[in-house]
């Protein structure tokens, strides 16, 4: 059966390949000169199945990659950018192109190397997506997507796959880093700011991963039941507003269900929502090997399935063959690829360098690190380091091997990665030389015995290495020749697998805590400082540790300067400015998604199915019911008054500002107000300060979170004693939440508190306006409604 199917299939290739290589024909249309209903109109069913399914690169540099698909690639596909993730298929004879994706979304992922060739193609590492949304700098994180765009462009990529734009729906899911926050209006600027920087340069972006990713355990099979409430306001709102504000050219549709239905395969997502209410004009492709019927993703609206296989292209031709799928729809599907495919630097013949401007653009990355990394705790001052502190005890694996981002298909190959200590270096500080001989035996010695030491594959990295054990005396050695300590705690994780709520992941180790403690106390004994770095690409426990040393610096994953910047910000030359976007609980249990969290496997007859990228993943049916509702993140831990270890919106600085003259444009809301305050830089150190918008609505109707996030916005570097005036505009649509009841966004008419805090408990101004009566805002698409019935959490509940 299997013979008879490829020998099919080759046939089917055969026609396409056969047509496709013929030399352009002056009677044929061509795309680019004639209209694209035209080219439509001219290919073969054959040709727009083809070109409706991604032509697999059967290419041994893009590493795991489809390498574990039972179905033989077709023909040798073109190499076209080695370690790229997908193609789409050529018609020469129609002048169709193919085009390139890579992933995304810290930087551009492709094959540094290439057979024998001898030149290198490395790209940037840039700070990953929670590190970059603590900036809450769009302008910045635009900066950052044109330098990666300029990659993507000058390597020959078409479209980058990113940015990842899920919620931070609970601290474990394994792909967190990749995305940036609990909030949606933060994910949304952050996503459409990196939309605009990247296509900036001419090539394009995929958003992903549409919608409700939110883990990574039974990743193909877990069915999401969420109310159209969560969906709207938590869930999809990022998506939208990267959407309407970046006008990215894809998106790509997520894994999972969403109430019953892959998403891949919804119109209700993929055409209401997407395209109705939003109006998106580009085309969505699937996660790799996402979803099952290949036809239902047509209808749908999935234009294009990656990576693309054999019995895809054969079911769509059937499907139109024997009526089961109008070929009108087909039609549009080729549309909407051959439009975005016009853009394309492939298509317009640009000739790439293959020489991205790698120096400059490790200067943004060091940058941007440095100013997403967040100050938790500053005990007298212990940062920036004085004049008098000079060498530095750096304890912790991490301070010689730093982590630079996370692991799977967000991983970037870089052509270095500049550790702590480097950066400490670089910033003229010496470190411990006895304690770093002993660090770098210990790993070289543990690494040489580990060769073989990988979990699961390329796509899932290399494990890490245990930390160290260093006994008190070699502890108390160092006290006396170092003028400070540095403790590193190290943590990774990545695509395929969530991390769990366990010592040595969630929570730290018993050696950690050891660590912290000895250390911290060893060097306070002294009248000397300790200060923790966290690099880590998600929320850990600190509430049990944070009150033993002086300092704690959150670095993140901060791309491959992050040991200069962290280095930058223990000196002073930049004065910490980043602010949590994601909440730290006191523990796990107070996560509203903690008992549910990744959800429950089904004991069905349905078959497993297999991960497409994750080598030995595999997907068993499974079912997560969103019970929390819109109470996620600091929506809940403010309504619930349960107090967070460091809470959303969150950050030390070097200076301290001051909030005054906080003025509404109006006490009466009509459609749209204004709301201004002044910051001083009352400290007396130059920097900046993120002021953050909060409205407390009232609830006639609808529930409402005690604090909901509409407006942030970051100052410009302010001298000691300076004032900025900062806007935020509000408006109808901001003040809305979802009423299900008519499917449409809607204003409670009320009294409105007005909350301008330098974090979500740090409210310094306060103001208020009255909406009169109740506004609907806009209708929606009736569209997703859950199968099941769902409990939502509600403020008179206790959780
Ligand atoms: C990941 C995507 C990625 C794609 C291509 C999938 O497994 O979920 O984020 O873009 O592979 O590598």
């Amino acid at each position: 059966m299997k013979t008879i199917l490829i020998l099919a299939f080759l046939s089917v290739i055969n026609i396409i390949v056969c047509n496709s290589q013929q030399v352009n024909n002056s009677n044929l249309p061509q795309l680019g000169k004639d209209p694209v209903s035209k080219i439509v109109a001219a290919m073969t069913l054959e040709e727009k199945a083809g070109l409706v399914v991604g032509y697999r690169a059967a290419n041994p540099a893009s590493g795991t990659q489809g390498s574990t698909q039972t179905t033989p690639a077709p023909v040798p596909a073109p190499s076209l950018v080695q370690g790229a993730a997908g193609t789409t298929f050529e018609i020469k004879r129609l002048g169709i192109t193919p085009m390139v994706f890579a992933d995304g979304p810290a930087g551009l992922r492709i094959s540094p190397t290439r057979g024998n060739d001898k030149n290198t193609y490395y790209c940037t590492a840039f700070p990953v997506g929670t590190l970059l949304a603590s900036t809450w700098d769009p302008e910045l994180v635009s900066s950052v997507g044109k330098a990666m765009g300029n990659e993507v462009l000058e390597y020959g990529v078409d479209v980058i796959l990113g940015p990842g734009m899920n919620i931070h729906r609970n601290p474990l899911c394994g792909r967190n880093f990749e995305y940036y926050s609990e909030d949606p209006l933060i994910a949304g600027k952050m996503g459409a700011a990196m939309v605009r920087g990247i296509e900036s340069q001419k090539v394009g972006t995929s958003l992903k991963h549409f919608a409700a990713n939110n883990a990574e355990t039974n990743r193909n099979s877990l069915n999401t039941n969420i109310s159209e409430r969560a969906l709207r306001e938590i869930y999809l709102e990022g998506f939208r507003i990267a959407i309407q504000e970046g006008q990215p050219w894809t998106v790509m549709s997520s894994y999972n269900l969403i109430n019953g239905v892959y998403t891949s395969e919804s119109p209700d997502l993929l055409t209401n929502i997407l395209r109705k209410d939003w109006g998106f004009k580009g085309f969505v492709m699937t996660d790799w090997g996402g979803g099952k019927d290949p036809v239902a993703q047509m209808k749908a609206g999935n234009d294009l399935l990656m990576p693309g296989n054999m019995n895809q292209i054969q079911a769509i031709i059937k499907a139109v063959k024997d009526g089961t799928l109008d070929v009108n729809i087909l039609n549009k599907n080729v549309e909407r690829i051959l439009n975005i495919m016009l853009l394309s630097p492939r298509f317009k013949g640009y000739a790439y360098t293959n020489k991205p401007d790698l120096i400059g653009h490790a200067k943004i990355a060091r940058q941007a690190a440095a100013e997403g990394m967040v100050l938790l705790k500053n005990t007298k001052n212990v940062l920036p380091f004085g004049a008098d502190i000079k060498k530095i005890a750096a304890f912790g694996n991490t301070s010689y091997e730093i982590i630079t981002g996370g692991t799977g298909s967000g991983d970037v190959n870089k052509a270095y990665s500049i550790s702590l200590v480097e950066g400490l270096g670089n910033d003229g500080l010496s470190v411990n030389q006895d304690l770093m001989t002993l660090y770098t035996n210990y790993l070289n010695l543990t690494r040489a015995g580990r060769t073989q030491g990988r979990t699961g594959g390329g796509m899932r990295g290399r494990r890490p290495i245990e930390e160290l054990v260093l006994n008190q005396d070699i502890i108390n050695g160092m006290v006396n020749n170092s003028d400070a300590a540095i403790i590193t705690i190290g943590r990774n994780s990545g695509e395929g697998s969530d991390r769990k709520n366990v010592e040595g992941d969630f929570m730290l180790n018993e050696y950690e805590q050891q660590l912290i403690k000895s250390v911290s106390a060893a060097f306070q004994a002294k009248g000397k400082k300790a200060v923790v770095i966290l690099n880590i690409g998600g929320v850990i426990e600190t509430a049990s540790w944070k009150d033993l040393p002086d300092g704690i610096l959150l670095a993140w994953q901060g791309g491959q300067e992050c040991g200069n910047s962290i280095a930058d910000i223990i000196t002073g030359k930049v004065n910490p400015s980043g602010k949590i976007a994601t909440t730290f609980p006191v523990k796990y249990e107070d996560v509203p998604s903690a008992a549910d969290f990744p959800g429950k496997e089904i004991q069905t007859q349905q078959p497993v199915v297999p991960d497409q990228q994750v080598n030995s993943g595999r997907s068993r049916p499974a079912e997560v019911t969103y019970e929390e509702g819109i109470y996620v993140g600091y929506r809940y831990y403010s309504t619930f008054n349960v107090k967070p270890s460091y809470e959303f919106g969150y950050g030390l600085s070097y200076t301290n500002f001051t909030y005054s003259n906080l003025k509404l444009s109006s006490a009466n809301f009509s459609n749209k107000m204004t709301v201004s305050v002044d910051i001083k830089n009352s400290g007396n150190t130059a920097g900046k300060e993120i002021a953050e918008l909060y409205i407390t609505a009232p609830s006639v109707k609808l529930d409402k979170p005690a604090l909901e996030l509409k407006g942030f916005v970051k100052t410009r570097l302010l001298q000691p004693g300076e004032s900025q005036t900062i806007t935020f505009t509000l408006d109808s649509r901001s003040l809305a939440s979802f009423d299900t009841s008519i499917s449409a966004w809607t204003d409670d008419p009320g009294k409105y508190l007005v909350k301008i805090g330098a974090s979500s408990q740090d409210i310094r101004q306060e103001a208020s306006f009255t909406l009169a009566k109740e506004l609907i805002v806009k209708k929606e698409t009736v569209s997703l409604t859950p199968k099941v019935k769902i409990i939502e959490l509600k403020p008179t509940m206790q959780k």
